[in-house]
């Protein structure tokens, strides 16, 4: 269909699956176990009301902000996805073409389908282009260490540490397919091998390190001063924790639902970080992304007003580029997701993201389930 016809993002990931491949739709949209979590993740964003305020001249409404010190034209990010080429041929690299005209930022995974190098010359928006690399990191530091230095010099602007699998969720629509595809050159390397017989999430995870503690952190910082994220926080105490390492941000993540079955919702994290530690809100010193379930308009402001900095989306960006739909189908989803956050912010009364806060939403049935 054309993709005007396209009116949200629901419509995005209808079509990708009747035209992904059964293994690539069971990758990409699978949780773990009874995928619990990854329902609860959007159904949270519903328990929050918006409480609208009114005449405040919301004629015009300006969406940019900075991620990490980097300008960006919306407070949404593409989130680290494995294998995008599963998608869409170019996979990463179409992403990076679209991110650079959309003033996006963009967290290129470990588990990439394309090779970093290929991806950083894919972007259309200079040397400034606000792309960030997503870490797993190996049973072996050395082959850590390798690829961290590589990354930085490639001119990547921060490293994203995955924190929330150190073992793989089990993920039984990937599992039952124990499908046998190509997961490019860059995994075969990794992981030596490329016939997955265990689905392809566990296939791709084989090499990950479950030794990872606090002390990975002050390793990274010994490799590079770019800035650090922890992506995969999950609780208050671990944001305070992350918070007295001096990470320069957190994203309160549970993998989209891919790790710990019934692990709280993102959202109840930053319900809990507002409530039992406003420090780290009110300093500002470490900013806050949120992903998950995120595909409204409505869920990116409610974010916004509870102090995240910006969103990350997932699968949804998987999506827009199946189908044969490419950069196009993914400008045309970024378009539909631009428009609804900038009606929204008109509609709650603000004009820029800093005037999202916490007096526009009312979070009492959130808190009450
Ligand atoms: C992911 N995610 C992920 N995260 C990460 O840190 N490294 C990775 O390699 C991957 N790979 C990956 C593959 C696929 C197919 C999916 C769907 C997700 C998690 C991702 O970055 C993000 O946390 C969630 O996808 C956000 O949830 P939504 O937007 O997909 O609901």
């Amino acid at each position: 269909p054309p993709l005007s016809t396209l009116l949200n993002l629901r419509d995005f990931e209808q079509i990708a699956e009747k035209y992904l491949p059964a293994n690539a739709w069971a990758y990409y949209t699978a949780g773990a176990d009874d995928e619990y979590s990854k329902a609860e993740a959007e159904l949270a964003y519903r328990k929050v009301l918006l409480r609208p305020r009114i005449l405040r001249n919301v004629g015009n409404i300006d969406t940019s902000t900075k991620i990490l010190g980097c300008d960006v034209s919306l407070p949404v990010y593409m989130s680290a996805v494995g294998i995008a080429k599963f998608a869409h041929p170019q996979g990463e690299c179409t992403l990076a073409a679209v991110a650079g005209r959309e003033g996006l930022a963009q967290l290129v995974a470990t588990r990439s389908s394309m090779s970093l190098q290929s991806i950083m010359q894919a972007r259309t928006g200079g040397d400034q282009q606000p792309i960030f690399f997503q870490l797993y990191m190996h049973k072996y530091q050395k082959i850590s260490e390798t690829t961290i230095l590589k990354a930085v010099n490639s001119g990547i602007k921060g490293i994203w540490l995955t924190v929330d699998s150190p073992v793989t969720g089990k993920r039984e629509r990937d599992e039952r397919l124990k499908a046998e595809v190509d997961v490019g050159e860059q995994n075969k390397q990794l992981s030596g091998k490329s016939q997955p017989v265990q689905g392809i999430a566990k296939t791709l995870s084989s090499t990950v390190s479950p030794y990872l503690d606090w002390n990975t952190i002050a390793w990274i910082r010994s490799l590079t001063s770019l800035p650090l994220v922890i992506k995969g926080i999950q609780c208050v105490e671990d944001a305070v924790l992350a918070y007295q390492h001096n990470v320069d941000g957190i994203v309160l993540s549970n993998h989209g639902g891919r790790s710990q079955d019934t692990a709280q919702a993102p959202l109840l994290t930053l319900l809990e970080i507002n409530k039992y530690a406003p420090i780290i809100m009110k300093t500002k010193k470490m900013q806050i992304f949120i992903d998950g379930g995120i595909r409204r308009g409505t869920d990116v402001i409610k974010a916004l007003a509870l102090g995240a900095t910006a969103v990350g989306l997932g699968r949804p960006f998987l999506y827009s580029m199946s189908a044969g739909y490419g950069e196009a189908g993914t400008r045309r989803m970024i378009e539909i997701l631009r428009e609804e956050i900038e009606m929204n912010m008109a509609l709650a009364g603000a004009t820029k993201i800093s005037e999202l806060e916490m007096g526009m939403l009312n979070t009492a049935r959130l808190e009450r389930d």
